[in-house]
């Protein structure tokens, strides 16, 4: 692997042991993968923050990292972490966990990372620009920012990210290289895609099939009703928030997270939409096809067993928009709540909400808008919790593996219905 003059001073450890062991790190991966080179990126997304997956060792590994001296270069956002990080009290969390949880917190602050603790970094600022290189370690996050901003980053695991933002680089592999950003996978989807549980279905089974695979999606009808354009727009550049967009924002982020999580995919084009999938070559010549003409197979492998009855109704996966909440306070219509229901979003998005009123809206109704953390990274099972309903793939994919819930999964509409009456009716 080429270094520069710097790297190589920055790996013999002349910047101090923490950038060091950065360089160390990320030269390793390179050699594994074959890069020639370190690219600088422009931002970083940390995950491995909950507690309840790093336990002592991974806290004790952080926290010596930092007292190496080691600081981000790069602006760096963090992942949930495995409670709300104000009000974790209220909500039952345990007081050793928070405190656990607390320090892990001040290992990345003394970092010089920004401790907002979100899955969808993009709504609270950090928003690369299109070819921005970037090395983000959140997989809805990761698919996110390759697909809708057009942001060039591989998945990264938790170690890298935090290299990758102390050493200001990523090894060039993978999706960093313009010809693997190619689709090898072409989905023909042919049946109404509308609300984000359906979108959530879509990505769980397309998820399955594509496995590490690009997918390019062709919607035979967009699911704000209209048709998309014959020829695909080229470098749309999505802005944010984008209230025009066919596909809005909230669906293409639960559409991402879902194929992320049932397959490992980091990557995908919605023809006439995404900014890449105008582009010449986009879809490799041997690229397979598939068909689909409805979700219930997706629908059904994302609930399982475990009774009807509902205890906690979980919206927020990933972090929830200001727009998904005030949509559950409308669907609520004033009706008090009989099970748990949590909107987990990013601390200043909640701030927002607060502003305009929702949150009190949602607390007299006995909902919590939940910060910093979710379902899947806290310690749920602790707190009571069995049976679940959500409407979010990649929460309903994850939530038993992770957090030993069962799960009933189905729209927005049948989960804030569960949440009023304490019980999944759909059939
Ligand atoms: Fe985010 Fe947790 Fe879902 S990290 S994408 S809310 S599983």
């Amino acid at each position: 692997m080429k270094l520069t003059d710097e790297e190589q001073a920055m790996l013999a450890g002349d910047f101090g042991p923490g950038v060091q062991k950065a360089m160390e790190i990320l030269t390793a991966l390179g050699r594994i993968y074959g890069a020639d080179d370190l690219v600088p990126v422009t931002s970083v997304q940390v995950a491995g923050v909950s507690y309840k997956n790093l336990g002592d060792a991974g806290l004790e590994f952080l926290a010596e990292w930092a007292a190496q001296g080691a600081r981000v270069r790069v602006p760096t956002t963090l992942n949930p972490a495995g409670l709300d990080l104000d009000r974790w009290q209220e909500l039952g969390f345990d007081a050793d966990f928070a405190q656990k949880q607390a320090r892990v917190i001040q290992a990345f602050a003394a970092m010089g990372i920004r401790t907002t603790c979100t899955c969808t970094p993009y709504l609270v600022g950090n928003v690369p620009a299109r070819v921005d290189h970037v090395a983000w370690a959140e997989s809805s996050a990761v698919s996110f920012a390759n697909s809708v901003l057009g942001a060039r980053t591989n998945r990264e695991g938790g170690p890298s990210a935090l290299a990758a933002a102390i050493a200001g680089r990523t090894p060039r592999y993978g999706l960093h290289l313009p010809e693997n950003r190619r689709a090898q996978l072409v989905v023909d989807v042919r049946c109404p895609v509308q609300s984000s549980a359906d979108f959530g279905a879509l990505g769980a089974m397309v998820g399955r099939v594509a496995r590490n695979r690009v997918p390019y999606f062709e919607f035979r009808v967009w699911s704000s009703g209209l048709c998309p354009p014959q020829s695909p727009i080229t470098n749309p550049q999505l802005p944010i928030p984008d209230p025009q967009s066919p596909i809005p924002i909230d669906q293409l982020k639960a559409l991402g997270a879902a194929m992320a999580a049932s397959g490992a995919v980091a990557l995908y084009h919605v023809a006439g939409l995404t900014p890449e999938a105008g582009e010449p070559g986009i879809v490799a010549p041997d690229a397979e096809r598939v068909v689909v003409e409805s979700l219930d197979e997706g629908y059904a492998a994302l609930s399982s067993d475990g009774g009807d009855e509902i205890d906690l109704v979980w919206i927020g996966c990933p972090h929830a928009s200001l727009a998904e909440l005030a949509q559950v306070i409308e669907l609520l219509a004033g009706r008090r709540v009989r099970a748990a229901l949590w909107v987990t979003m990013a601390r200043e998005v909640r701030a927002e909400a607060e502003k305009a009123g929702l949150v009190a809206a949602l607390e007299s109704l006995g909902g919590q808008v939940v910060a910093d953390t979710c379902l899947v990274v806290a310690p749920v099972r602790e707190l009571g919790f069995r049976r679940m309903a959500t409407p979010s793939g990649k929460g309903a994919y994850y939530a038993p593996s992770h957090s030993g819930l069962a799960v009933r999964y189905g729209p927005l509409e049948a989960c804030v219905e569960a949440a009023v009456t304490g019980h999944w009716d759909v059939a």
